[in-house]
């Protein structure tokens, strides 16, 4: 399975396209602004088939081009329910962004544990709302990669103050969900550099913060 990353946009989000050389099947995660062009002609230049383009969230930093490249590839846009009326009314948050986004049409809505199959690995679907109530991170055990969209950074994570962000849920998602994965599994998230569980859990204090809480108050309970 090969990973190839495309940085793009107002604030450097990224976009991910997954692909296998066998079976030439491919999935994009995330779909920035300014990127759809970039990532067709790839898909192009390799020969591959787009299977599914998939939002982690609905924000417009991650759909800025979604409809562009589904028109251009065919391929089914793959989002959590919770996070719908964000790709559908892209332009209505209360940061909008700096130029119109097309709104998003989802064909595939995945919930917890569903799998998108791309050649021989398997994509969990892990349901990790607190950034958005339908932020969503993709996980290929065989593989031993995880993408987190704006739910969890290397050395941060996902800001909570949008609308339906929670830090309980956030703290819930990333203990109970990311955390409790292997230690060598590697963090491809939708800003910044790719990290990995064990270098989050030494190194995040934010992860760390969480981890504390938790420890407090099943002490004081
Ligand atoms: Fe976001």
């Amino acid at each position: 399975m090969v990973i190839e990353k495309f940085e793009d946009g107002p604030i450097w989000t990224i976009g991910y396209l997954v692909y296998d050389e066998e079976s030439k099947e491919t999935m994009v995660i995330d779909v920035p602004m300014w990127s759809s062009e970039k990532i067709y002609r790839r898909i192009r230049h390799l020969g591959l088939r787009t299977k599914y383009i998939v939002a982690t969230h609905g924000h417009w930093d991650h759909i800025g081009e979604m409809e562009k490249l589904a028109d251009l590839t065919g391929a089914e846009v793959c989002a959590h329910l919770g996070d719908e009326w964000l790709m559908r009314d892209p332009n209505g948050t209360p940061i909008p962004p700096p130029e119109q986004v097309e709104p998003v049409g989802v064909g595939n809505f995945l919930e917890e544990r569903v799998k998108l199959q791309i050649g021989k690995t398997g994509f969990s679907v892990i349901h990790t709302p607190g950034h958005s109530v339908g932020s969503i991170c993709l996980y290929a055990d065989g593989e031993n990669v995880i993408f987190t969209g704006d739910t969890l950074f290397a050395g941060s994570i996902g800001r909570t103050d949008l609308p339906t962000g929670s830090i309980e849920e956030i703290s819930r998602s990333i203990s109970e969900k990311i955390m409790s994965l292997p230690d060598d599994v590697r963090v491809f998230p939708g800003h910044g550099p790719e990290s990995t569980l064990k270098k989050e859990r030494a190194e995040n204090q934010f992860v760390q913060m969480i981890f504390a809480e938790k420890e407090s108050k099943s002490t004081t309970r």
